[in-house]
């Protein structure tokens, strides 16, 4: 049972996580179980990767010892009921739970297992997720970090933090596709197709976060060496500065770090 791995809610962030993990070779497949109450989705994961099925989610705890919870939010009453009477002291809950206080998963789950709650993004489909995690025990973070390193990067943060990990990481990439959309939309309003248009906005977004990426340079500092003077990339950013880009994204950041709170103290 060691070191063993199951997955509760076989859906997009699970999975993304568990391909990650085989993919690295973090673990193998022989030592994951899986389940979800939508027994086809478990059924086709569990063929395309070779995982094992648990018939519940009382099933799956008696069968591993770290439970990567991978429902909705709306999910945890019930699915902390099922586990419950199979849980110990020995086992490990990694929240996935968007929002969701690691007081509330204690509520779910009893006073047994160690908790972990984390906050990956979408990110962890392409491999490169940017996920927080926080928690009291030091081994269970360490499990939990080798888990999300494996789709991407990882850091350990105070709880307080987490409204603010959503608003920034976890609402994230929808605010780059949209700067991406609003670039390709411009290439195509002046005659480029949409396909190109598009290519061009995208590609561009990869590179420069492969370079933000690599610590060579700051964004800030990569953004000044292609800003020369008097020209076109200076001409856009004056317009942005006139217009109070920054501000206006400012707030909207803080439209969602207040709206993660709200949905935090709801629960
Ligand atoms: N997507 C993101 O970018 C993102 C980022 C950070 C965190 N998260 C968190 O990740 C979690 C999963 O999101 P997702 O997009 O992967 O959701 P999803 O695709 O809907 O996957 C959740 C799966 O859990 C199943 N399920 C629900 N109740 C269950 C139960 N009692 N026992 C077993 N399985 C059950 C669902 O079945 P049904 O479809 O029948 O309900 C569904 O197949 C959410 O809590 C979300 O907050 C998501």
């Amino acid at each position: 049972m060691k070191n063993t791995i199951g997955l509760l809610g076989v859906g997009n962030m699970g999975t993304a996580i568990l391909e990650g993990l085989f993919k690295k070779r973090v673990s193998s497949p022989r030592r994951v179980w899986v389940y979800d109450k939508m027994r086809a989705k478990e059924s086709a994961f569990a063929r395309k990767w070779g995982v094992r099925r648990a018939a519940s989610a009382e099933d799956l705890a008696r069968r591993v010892q770290w439970v990567i919870l991978a429902v909705k939010p709306q999910d945890l009453a019930v699915t902390g009921a099922e586990l419950k009477p199979a849980l110990t002291k020995k086992h490990g809950i990694i929240s996935i739970l968007a929002g969701t206080p690691a007081a509330k998963i204690r509520r779910a789950v009893g006073a047994k297992p160690v908790i972990v709650r984390s906050m990956p993004n979408l990110g962890a489909k392409a491999g490169a997720s940017m996920t927080a995690v926080t928690g009291s025990s030091r081994s269970a973070l360490r499990i939990a970090k080798t888990i999300f390193d494996a789709c991407g990067r990882t850091v350990v943060l105070p709880e307080r933090f987490f409204d603010l990990v959503t608003a920034v990481s976890g609402s994230g990439p929808a605010y780059f596709f949209f700067l991406m959309e609003v670039l390709a939309r411009f290439g195509a309003s002046h005659g480029l197709s949409r396909a190109d248009a598009e290519l061009l906005a995208v590609q561009t977004a990869s590179g420069a976060a492969l370079l933000a990426a690599g610590g060579e340079a700051s964004p800030q500092e990569w953004r000044a060496r292609v800003t020369s003077k008097k020209g076109t990339t200076e001409a856009a950013f004056k317009v942005m500065k006139r217009s109070g880009v920054e501000k206006i994204l400012a707030r909207a950041f803080q439209a969602a770090l207040e709206r993660g709170r709200e949905l935090s103290r709801s629960v």
